[in-house]
């Protein structure tokens, strides 16, 4: 296993505060017996079969779970709709009126869609969506703002049985377009821009740009108007159509949601891994609802008078799992906010908090850090009583960021859940459950009910309690993905093969004495910028794409806010002068390949990298230079003068 997460974990566990769940919270809270993990352990099917009556099937399923290692099928036969799950249901309901989305924009505009209101668009959404050619088992890519219309536009592909592909707005023209064509998508949803620290994100323009002639499958963009005037779009004749035409002509009907099987494929979410391709994991519809339902009710404690807030984009996972999907389905009243946390003020997330009388909060740490480097003052502006729960996904979080947020944020009453999951797990998988768990900053405690987490060393023999090695799960889960679109020997290699018929997570881990699990971070070439996954080679393939590099290595420094900030070694081409001014010019073109998250953070130049005898860029030993370790094992590199080489230009550089 990488050694360079030791330091962290025993920066992590020198916090050994210990913090019950208050006795109040234990009392109200959704689950209070703690059988729950004995009988789930036992009789996983059946834990799984009971959360699966929360669903509304059309047709009722015929087994639980069918298993070939590793190919998963949960609900065999079952037949549902996930929008019918997150809309249609509650109208039957007194949730009929009840606010489903609370919205605010940037500049500070509020809409509210109660659950009847987000029928009637969704419905509009699919009409004018069938109209464009879309049906069941037709892709549709998603490139929009934080506005109601992304909710309204992934449920209506989930109406029609068409899996939607969410591409994060801060992605660049070429990722965008990278995944239209990986997905094969007809359609594409966009908006004319959104808003970003007061500044216009030109969305529409970045999505002309990846079209640009190169998107074969694609035959319309849809475009929503957020900005107006402002955005300056052009509109391209027969391929472009503003939503609010396409859906006018719908207004009042209504289109029966498309029965799918409960393995028809939801939606495909792309995802950094160790290539230099992102991967599209797809997840299906029945164990996927079932898993996200489960886990938002029993981890958020959600009830029908909670206000939530996730604040994740629903560009990645987090927004699929825990803003659309697992609270929808609960009937949750959500806030949805568009914009920055700095804008106008660093008080903004604090204000909303007061303003709508949010209850539960979950965000990530690297956010957590920014506040506490902005300061107690901002939260200490707003009453912020009406939390009752603090979550937090996406990265390891240091113990003084959990402090910070459970006093600061919390007032020392909320319990704080710290919850462990991937794209590929859909779910969250190792998360305390508030009532029940004794929380320790850090910790992400225990893996969740019929969840079989563990943690295994290199033979596959797993560890003593105490010590560290991979994280694995070792018995399917509802929400699992079920494959890499396009790709199913890339699913096989990746994820089951180190341990044949066990899930391999990426993730470093270690159980304590008492069995909590700490997570330590990837141990393969992805790195975790600010709560979002790169793959290494991703970062290396943008910088060899500019003509004055040769090769590129790139790894994570950790970075005090971020987590991980990227760094790249960087060898030029004969004839290329090094200059501050390159360096610049490189980061910038990273950016722009891929979006503004992948920015490295430094550049280096260097004569050669240090290769092993396979040419194997030996990434390991960059980190220990740049983390000022001592330089671990070199007796597997071609030339070790090398790196005596980096080390002193990297000392010199750094000075
Ligand atoms: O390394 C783990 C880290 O984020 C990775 C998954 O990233 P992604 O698929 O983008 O999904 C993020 C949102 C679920 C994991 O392999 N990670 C996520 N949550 C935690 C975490 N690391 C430590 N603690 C967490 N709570």
């Amino acid at each position: 296993m990488d050694k360079d997460v030791s330091g962290t974990f025993s920066a992590l566990l020198q916090e050994d505060r210990r913090f019950p769940p208050p006795p109040q919270f234990a009392e109200q809270a959704n689950v209070r017996d703690a059988g729950v993990y004995e009988e789930a352990r036992r009789d996983p099917e059946g834990y799984w079969a009971g959360q699966a009556k929360q669903v509304d099937w059309f047709t009722p399923y015929q087994r639980v779970l069918e298993w070939n290692a590793p190919w998963a099928k949960w609900f065999v036969g079952g037949t549902l709709n996930a929008a019918y799950n997150c809309v249609d249901r509650h109208l039957k309901t007194w949730r009929r009126n009840k606010a489903a989305i609370i919205w605010e924009g940037e500049p500070g505009e509020q809409r509210v869609l109660t659950y009847r209101d987000l029928y009637r668009e969704v419905n509009q959404a699919a009409l004018a969506l069938r109209a464009l050619g879309v049906g069941k088992g037709d892709t549709v890519a998603i490139y929009l703002p934080m506005i109601p219309e992304a909710v309204v536009a992934m449920l209506a592909c989930a109406r029609l049985g068409a899996p939607h592909t969410v591409v994060f707005g801060g992605f660049s023209p070429e990722s965008l377009r990278e995944r239209i064509n990986d997905a094969k998508c007809k359609v594409l949803i966009t908006a004319d821009a959104g808003y970003r620290r007061g500044n216009l994100v030109a969305l529409k323009a970045n999505a002309d740009a990846a079209l640009n002639g190169e998107t074969p499958t694609l035959r319309h963009v849809l475009v929503v108007q957020r900005v107006g005037a402002k955005a300056n779009v052009t509109m391209q004749a027969g391929r472009d159509v503003w939503w609010h035409d396409a859906v006018a002509p719908h207004a009042g009907k209504e289109i029966a949601p498309e029965p799918v099987d409960a393995e028809h494929p939801l939606y495909i979410l792309y995802t950094s891994g160790t290539t230099g391709r992102p991967k599209g994991l797809v997840h299906t519809t029945g164990g996927y609802l079932v898993g996200t339902m489960t886990t938002t009710r029993a981890i958020f404690d959600l009830k029908d008078e909670d206000v939530y807030w996730c604040t994740a984009d629903v560009g990645w996972v987090t927004g699929h799992s825990y803003i659309v999907y697992g609270p929808l389905a609960n009937g949750v009243t959500q806030v949805m906010y568009e914009g920055a946390p700095d804008w106008p003020d660093k008080d903004r997330f604090w204000a909303l908090i007061a303003k709508y009388g949010i209850t539960i909060l979950y965000t990530a740490p690297t956010s957590i850090r920014t506040f506490m480097r902005w300061g107690a003052a901002y939260p200490q502006r707003h009453d912020l009583s009406s939390l009752r729960l603090l979550g937090t996904v996406g990265e390891p979080i240091n113990p003084e960021a959990w402090i910070w947020y459970r006093d600061h944020i919390g007032g020392g009453r909320c319990p704080v859940v710290d919850t462990w999951w991937q794209t590929e797990t859909g779910m969250i998988m190792i998360s305390p459950l508030p009532g029940l768990t004794t929380t320790r900053p850090g910790s992400a405690t225990f893996p969740f009910p019929g969840v079989d987490a563990d943690i295994l060393d290199e033979q596959g023999k797993p560890v003593p309690l105490g010590s560290g090695g991979y994280l694995v799960i070792k018995r399917p889960w509802p929400a699992m993905m079920r494959s890499i679109w396009g790709d199913p020997d890339r699913y096989v290699s990746q994820y089951w093969s180190k341990y044949p018929g066990i899930y391999l997570t990426g993730d470093g881990a270690r159980r304590d004495e008492d069995g909590y699990f700490w997570l330590l971070g990837r141990v393969d070439d992805v790195l975790n910028v600010s709560a979002h996954r790169i793959g290494t080679m991703e970062l290396e393939s943008a910088l060899v794409s500019h003509p004055a590099v040769a090769e590129a290595a790139v790894i994570g420094i950790t970075h005090e806010i971020k987590g991980q900030a990227p760094a790249a070694f960087v060898t030029l081409r004969g004839d290329v002068e090094p200059s501050e001014a390159l360096k610049k010019e490189l980061s910038d073109h990273v950016a722009k390949k891929i979006g503004g998250i992948a920015r490295p953070e430094k550049v280096f130049f260097t004569a050669e990298l240090p290769k092993t005898r396979s040419a194997k860029i030996m990434r390991r030993l960059l980190r220990d230079i740049a983390e000022g370790r001592v330089v671990g094992d070199t007796t597997t590199l071609t030339d070790p003068t090398v790196l005596a080489d980096i080390k002193a230009r990297y000392a010199q550089e750094e000075a």
